[in-house]
């Protein structure tokens, strides 16, 4: 038999019934049931049934093998037996019986079974990648990640969008997080920084006329790694000349629309628009989770009637509505200590019960306010009102926080897909750690034009064009319009306490090129493996990167990062201190 397949494993089913085929993989699973041995290959598409019996040719080879041998088996496709059908496979209602069997491979005990779906300690797991992504819930990632990007590429061909590269050797550029550096042999003491985003270069390509421009890049930061970050990860990164925000967003939206229907068979519904402060307002948060039950209710006005100074004289009072749950007193102090941990100096609570009312306040409210409160949340006999008073944004997002850990707790989070934009977010956000005002998105953001009078006189209250693709709760894309007027963006760089020096030397080049005709601009750039992730139902976007890295940022495959011989550190200039 020569090396090689007819068919793969999932395409064997009952049309081929007779037919003689040709396949190859690893073994599975082998089974001996009385004399009769049963082989499940596995291939990247899943699995199909070998069956022999002890004359039949290839016995003795399959009599031999072990999990993860790699076979080629020749042989004819046969109906199974009555009753032995396995509808969960592609080739269940079939089998193969082999007339030669090629032993290709012989495989040492895996560290731990490709076969089973058993917690396999993720270290372990990544040590020996090769062998996790062959469980076939990894391969299958693999195979969402080609399709959704197949699809991607077409909708932007389609739509006259270039797919241009741009360097990973590149400087810093805005993004905000930590770099990563690469050493200069030739320029001694000089380093490139990998780019956290290809944000500089897209916008220089609109200088160029390019017009439509996209690409699939990859992103280095070296930030604090959690279940939806990695310290090198793949935007789908798009910016365009000549378009206003709505329609950026719509085509935007269309694509997203596309991916899900042609991927996923799931028709999408328009995504609502939602302004950073509405968001704020109603969720407490900037990336809310439709899915979670109602949104927030704003008790402050109500508050102000009540004759309690604790609830009457906070800025902001905002409500929770726990519909049709009475929760018990350990739930209640679970969630109190939730709002302590989160800044607020507490949690008032009040259940209705049919015959009346209950409340942690009960001490400083009469029943006739607690009435006015749970009339105003609207809260029903049986429902319970969660009540976090406070000033700025806190109890806002402490309510958001709290609605979330109750849905998740009850399990009232729908299932769905529940995307919507968040627009207007602040140009400006106050940086604790370096003390002085930030971008919030990045300092080329184009700032509303209604306030663009207050860049200077009230910069925390300036509205941008700036948007994100929030879907269940992540932040799956951000993006903006661009600043393509060099006066306004040296306005906004002298705000953000830039000196000149400072201006020219980071961003003196884009500067540069906006001085020779730059066209109205916008963009954004999705986290693909956030968005596979979701789409996959992972728990981590390492479930849908081939290799990626540890929460600690590291490679156990090939043991990244390494130290390097001396005299490699001596090439690129460099002596390692500790
Ligand atoms: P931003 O920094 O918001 O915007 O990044 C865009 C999207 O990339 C994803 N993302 C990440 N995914 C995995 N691991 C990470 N460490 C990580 N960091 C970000 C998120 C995020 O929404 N240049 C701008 C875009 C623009 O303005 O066009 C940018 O990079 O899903």
């Amino acid at each position: 038999m020569k090396i090689g397949r007819t068919h793969y494993a999932q395409d064997i089913n009952e049309t081929l019934i007779g037919q003689e085929v040709q396949v190859a993989g690893w073994v599975h699973r082998r089974r001996d049931h009385g004399g009769l041995i049963f082989v499940d290959l596995r291939d990247r598409t899943g699995l199909v049934q070998i069956v022999c019996q002890p004359d039949d040719s290839g016995f003795a080879t399959l009599d031999r093998v072990r999990a993860e041998y790699v076979i080629q088996v020749a042989g004819r496709v046969r109906a199974r037996p009555e009753g032995m059908a396995n509808p969960e496979l592609a080739s269940g209602a079939v089998e193969i019986v082999p007339h030669e069997v090629l032993l290709l491979s012989s495989a040492k005990t895996p560290p731990f079974s490709v076969a089973e779906a058993e917690e396999v300690d993720e270290l372990l797991r990544l040590k020996y990648r090769y062998l996790d992504l062959r469980r076939p819930s990894l391969m299958r990632n693999l195979w969402l990640r080609d399709k959704s990007l197949m699809v991607v590429r077409e909708f932007f061909h389609e739509h006259g969008f270039l797919d241009i590269e741009t360097p990973a050797l590149a400087r810093s550029t805005p993004e905000g997080a930590r770099d990563f550096l690469v050493p200069s042999r030739l320029q001694p003491g000089h380093f490139y920084a990998l780019p956290q985003s290809p944000q500089i270069f897209k916008q220089l390509l609109m200088v160029a006329g390019v017009d439509r421009y996209y690409q699939v890049a990859k992103a280095f930061r070296d930030e604090d790694l959690r279940a939806d970050r990695q310290p090198e990860f793949t935007q789908i990164d798009v910016e365009m000349s000549f378009m206003d925000q709505d329609a950026i967003l719509s085509l935007m939206e269309a694509m997203l629309h596309r991916l899900f229907a042609e991927v996923m068979d799931i028709s999408l519904d328009p995504f609502p628009r939602m302004t950073w402060h509405q968001a704020m307002k109603a969720y407490g948060s900037d990336k809310p989770d439709l899915r979670a039950g109602p949104p927030l209710v704003n008790l402050t006005d109500v508050a102000r009637t009540v004759d309690w100074p604790v609830l009457r004289d906070a800025e902001h009072v905002v409500g929770v509505v726990l519909p049709q749950y009475q929760p018990t007193r350990k739930e209640l102090d679970g969630w109190a200590e939730a709002a302590r941990q989160g800044g607020a100096s507490g949690l008032v609570w009040i259940v209705r019960e049919a015959g009346g009312m209950r409340s942690s306040a009960s001490k400083w409210l009469g029943d006739q306010a607690l009435a006015t409160l749970a009339n105003a949340a609207h809260v029903e006999p049986g429902d319970a009102l969660l009540v976090v008073a406070g000033n700025g944004w806190l109890p806002y997002e402490v309510a958001g926080q709290l609605r979330l850990l109750f849905a998740r707790h009850a399990g009232r989070v729908q299932t769905g897909w529940r995307f919507l934009w968040v627009t207007e977010f602040p140009l400006f956000e106050w940086s604790e750690e370096e003390g002085r005002l930030v971008s919030a998105h990045h300092p080329f953001t184009m700032p509303h034009p209604d306030d663009i009078e207050k860049i200077e006189s009230d910069p925390a209250s300036v509205r941008s064009q700036a948007y994100d693709v929030v879907l269940n709760g992540t932040e799956l894309a951000s993006g903006s319009l661009r600043i393509y007027q060099p006066d306004l963006q040296a306005r906004i760089f002298q705000v953000l306490g830039l000196s000149a020096e400072e201006i020219q030397n980071k961003f003196g080049f884009l500067l540069d090129a906006f001085q020779y005709g730059a066209p109205p601009h916008g963009g954004i750039a999705f986290g693909l493996d956030r968005l596979l992730m979701l789409m996959a139902g992972a728990d981590s976007i390492r479930d849908v990167i081939a290799f990626p890295k540890t929460a600690r940022g590291t490679d156990p495959l090939m043991n990244a990062p390494s130290p390097v011989d001396e005299s490699q550190l001596q090439a690129v200039h460099l002596t390692v201190k500790w």
